[in-house]
């Protein structure tokens, strides 16, 4: 059955035209419109609203057949997006049921209650929350910072890309734990946030050079636990300060997505053998049975104000490539979303 709230006849959708060689450009996406498909036994018809970008989205679009989620050149772009179904052939999710999935690039896509990621936003969510806090971006910050690094009161906390989605959560559980929390990010504007509304008790300015003595003036005797959404010189820097006993969340490292050229060799790796207890790649969807708790625990701590998300949202079906490329370029503060409605 279809519903009423159908808007559009027909779907846009962003295909992948080219693979990324270097920086993302937009010219990497192709704009197309088609119909709209019909959901077949026990689907459902979404139209979406809301999309979520997150920076490993650039992987899927290279050449990569290690990588499950790999696609290929004339693919809907993928990505986690937030809609309501219009047209249900599953009586559990009926028409006017808020849901979340892999829908894409697209105005209106196929799926499945069994479909990998779907799931219904409970009511009470706002979509963005549910996007972003309770997803991906919120529940790695939470594992690594609450099961990997674990700071103490009085520690050293360092977290990097401090402004961006998941580091903005890192940074203010880390101040939960009552450590000595210091942020690094790209902009004097990211920085005064972090200092002035996440309460960081110092922020890095990476673009203004020299992080090693900024971070040994903010962090005297060194560093307990490193966050590290970047990798490259900046993580270089932060194995340079670790101290016996450290513990290292190895998140991300966006500043080598876009390189060409060979990887980047950290010359202070060897103090993680000298220094650091416990280092670990955040793998989210190893620790699945526990996300109930931890977005429990969240849910706590926004209602009772110790937890802010900040929702960077663009509008416009046309700025969804732009929000990806948004991430690597550093505009984002926050969350990047895309309201395509
Ligand atoms: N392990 C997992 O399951 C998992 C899950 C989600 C995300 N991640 C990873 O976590 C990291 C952050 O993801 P996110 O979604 O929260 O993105 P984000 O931080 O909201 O956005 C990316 C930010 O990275 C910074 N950046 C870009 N190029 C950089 C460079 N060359 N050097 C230093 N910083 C750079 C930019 O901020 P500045 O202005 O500060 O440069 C940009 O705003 C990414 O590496 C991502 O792949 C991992």
């Amino acid at each position: 059955m279809r519903g009423t709230s159908v808007l559009k006849n027909i779907n846009r959708q962003f295909l992948i035209a080219a693979r990324p060689d270097g920086l993302l450009k937009e010219s990497d996406f192709d704009y197309v419109e088609t119909s709209i498909p019909e959901p077949g036994d026990g689907q459902v018809l979404v139209q979406v609203q809301m999309v979520a970008v997150e920076p490993a989205l650039r992987g899927t679009m290279v050449e990569d057949t290690n990588n499950p989620a790999n696609l290929q050149i004339g693919d809907v772009m993928g990505a986690l997006a937030a809609g309501e179904v219009v047209e249900s052939n599953n009586p559990d999710v009926p028409i006017g049921t808020r849901v979340q999935g892999l829908f894409g690039f697209a105005d209106y896509v196929v799926s499945h209650p069994k479909a990998f990621l779907f799931s219904v936003i409970p009511d009470g969510v706002p979509m963005e929350a549910a996007l972003y806090i309770f997803d991906t971006s919120g529940l790695t910050a939470y594992l690594g910072m609450a099961h990997v690094g674990k700071p103490q009161p009085g520690e050293n906390v360092l977290v990097s890309g401090a402004a961006g989605a998941v580091g903005s959560i890192a940074v203010q559980l880390a101040k939960q734990a009552g450590a000595n929390v210091v942020g690094i990010a790209g902009s004097a504007e990211k920085c005064d946030w972090l200092v002035n509304d996440l309460g960081a008790d110092g922020a890095i300015n990476y673009k203004l050079g020299d992080i090693d003595a900024q971070i040994t003036a903010l962090m005297p005797g060194g560093i307990d636990v490193y966050f590290d959404n970047v990798g490259g010189e900046i993580l270089n820097a932060a194995l340079g300060q670790i101290r016996l006993g450290s513990r290292l969340a190895m998140c991300g490292r966006i500043s080598e997505y876009e390189n060409t050229g060979p990887a980047y060799e950290p010359s202070n790796s060897a103090n993680i053998i000298k220094f650091c207890r416990h280092m670990e790649r955040l793998m989210l969807f190893d620790h699945q049975d526990k996300f109930p708790a931890w977005r429990e625990a969240m849910t706590t701590m926004i209602d009772d104000g110790s937890l802010q998300y900040r929702v960077d949202m663009l509008d416009g079906f046309e700025n969804l490539p732009r929000g990806l490329i948004r991430l690597y370029t550093g505009e984002n503060i926050g969350k990047q979303l895309i309201s395509i409605t």
